[in-house]
This record gives structure tokens, C-alpha cells and sequence, in this order.
């Protein structure tokens, strides 16, 4: 934990890392539809090679934490687990903790689902003294300095061919309730979870339960920032006057056209963020900054 007032972390998400299979098994899981996506159109528009000078920027910006808001892969498969994993360990090395949480893609079969494939690669706590875990529970805490939490969520399944949704279960709300009464309630958090709770999309890509996830983060003040992905849509928006968090999506951080990180400065004052596209290299293309109510 650290005593210094400023905490500096960003987030990237939606890296997709992924390689076509031609293993005929795939057939008989949800696999071979991700794989048809990746062949005629995921793999020409990322570009993983841009996440690797984002160490030494983020190092120069004396960065402490990475928050990773899910899909990491196209289908789940080891080696693309294998190959994220590999290029979060280059940001371990750099003094940068990695917190990750899955995706709809990271559950994208039942099998690793069943598994839990994803948390071979990645730890499924962020704090190893802490109580509850992404794995067992769906929900994980760690103080990231004095009076600034940060709360993961995993609200992937595997689901049906035609849906990537996620589920904001009863047991879950029960988990995160229970996580949060244990914060002192002056003490600030920022939740991750990779759907957003707004329903703008399809239904086959909504997060069931969305509304009661939004209400329990209505009597929760305190959670300030909500970090999320699985738009692969830019977006910054203070949704406090609505009772709501400040949200952060940065949209997919490795697509061609698009790809974009968001690097924030908390203290006891308030929240500087600021957003960074990829123009050739990545330049920081606007600046924003909160007040905490209060
Ligand atoms: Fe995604
Ligand atoms: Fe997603």
C-alpha cells in the first residue's frame, strides 16, 4: 500500500490477443465463431505491437498500477492467455501491477469457463491478504493507498453461440455488498468490471441485472471512478449528478483506427484523467479533471 497522496493508474482494455485454430474440435464448442471473426476481421485491426512502448510512458509517468478491464483473448485458448500474459509480465517487470479481470471473451467456452482458464495466467486476487477472490467469489479488493480502494469484478460466463452478456448474479451483489461495508465508507474506491451497467447495446451483449448492479452503486457514494470496456467504444463521462460513478471506458486499446488508454492522478482533492490515442505514437489528445463532492 502506499502513503503518497497521489495514486497513478491507468487502464487499458479489450486487447483480444488471438491466432486463428484450425483444430477440427473447435467445431464442437462456441470457438469456431470467434475464429471465423478473427480471420475476417479481428486480426487485421489490432496492433498488439503498440502496447509495448506504453511501458516506458507509463514508467516515465511514474505509473503504479495497470487496470486491465477484460478481454483478453478471442476464445479463450491457452496460448492467447499464453501471449497476454507474456506482455503483462514485461509491465510486472517495470514496477507496474497488473489488475486484471476477465472478459466475456476470456469465459468464451464452456470448457474454460469450466476451468477457469483464465486465472492460471492471471492471479485472482490484486491484494494476496485479501479476503475474497475474482476465481471463488467474483469480487476482489485491494487499498491501493490511505483512503483509495479498488474493487475487481468478474461478471463473464460462457454463454449461447449468439450472446457475449454477462451476469450481475444475486450472489455477487451479495459478495461486492458484503466487500464494501468492510471499506470505511469516507474512503474512496474505483470499481472495474468489463460491462458496463448501461444498456445501450444489443440485449445479446447486456449485462443481465444491469439495474440492480447501478443501484447498488447508487448507495455506494464512495465508488468515484467505474473502469470498464466490451464497447470498443471511447468513453469518459461524470455521471454524478445522476447519483452515479464517473465512467471510463477507453475503448479497445490495440484496434487500428482507435486504439486508446486512459491515464488517471487521484488525491484527496479529486481526479485528473487523461486520454491518450495512438496517432502514430501515443499522444495525449485531452485532459480532464474532477473535484470529489464534499
Ligand atoms: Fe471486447
Ligand atoms: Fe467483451
Amino acid at each position: 500500500m502506499k502513503s503518497s497522496s497521489v495514486i497513478r493508474l491507468a487502464q487499458v482494455s479489450d486487447l483480444h490477443f488471438g491466432e486463428p485454430t484450425y483444430n477440427p474440435s473447435q467445431f464442437f464448442s462456441k470457438r469456431w465463431l470467434g475464429n471465423l471473426n478473427l480471420l475476417f476481421s479481428r486480426k487485421r485491426d489490432f496492433c498488439h505491437e503498440r502496447l509495448l512502448p506504453l511501458i516506458d510512458l507509463l514508467r516515465s509517468h511514474e505509473v503504479d498500477y495497470l487496470a486491465v478491464t477484460g478481454d483478453f483473448s478471442v476464445t479463450a485458448q491457452e496460448r492467447e492467455f499464453e501471449q497476454a500474459a507474456e506482455l503483462f509480465s514485461h509491465f510486472s517487470r517495470a514496477g507496474i501491477k497488473v489488475l486484471a479481470i476477465p472478459g466475456n471473451h476470456d469465459q468464451y467456452t464452456g470448457s474454460a469457463y469450466k476451468k477457469q482458464l483464465f486465472y492460471r495466467y492471471f492471479p485472482p486476487v490484486f491484494d494476496e491478504r485479501a479476503r475474497v477472490n475474482l476465481r471463488d467469489h467474483k469480487v476482489t479488493a485491494m487499498q491501493l493507498a490511505n483512503g483509495f480502494w479498488i474493487v475487481g469484478l468478474d461478471t463473464a460466463r460462457s454463454t449461447s453461440l449468439i450472446s457475449s452478456q454477462g451476469v450481475f448474479s444475486e450472489e455477487i451483489e451479495t459478495e461486492l455488498e458484503k466487500v464494501l461495508s468492510e471499506i470505511p465508507s469516507h474512503d474512496k474506491i474505483i470499481l472495474l468490471n468489463h460491462f458496463p451497467f448501461f444498456q445501450n447495446d444489443p440485449p445479446n451483449k447486456q449485462l443481465v441485472r444491469a439495474k440492480a448492479l447501478r443501484a447498488l452503486i447508487t448507495r455506494h457514494p464512495n465508488i468515484v471512478l467505474y473502469l470498464h470496456g466490451h464497447t470498443h467504444r471511447q468513453t469518459l463521462a461524470d455521471l454524478r449528478p445522476n447519483q452515479l460513478p464517473i465512467l471510463s471506458d477507453t475503448g479497445s486499446s490495440v484496434e487500428k483506427d482507435s486504439s486508446a488508454f486512459h491515464l488517471f492522478h487521484l488525491d484527496n482533492k479529486g481526479v485528473q484523467i487523461d486520454l491518450y490515442q495512438w496517432e502514430g505514437g501515443w499522444t495525449q489528445t485531452n485532459k480532464r479533471q474532477f473535484k470529489w463532492n464534499g
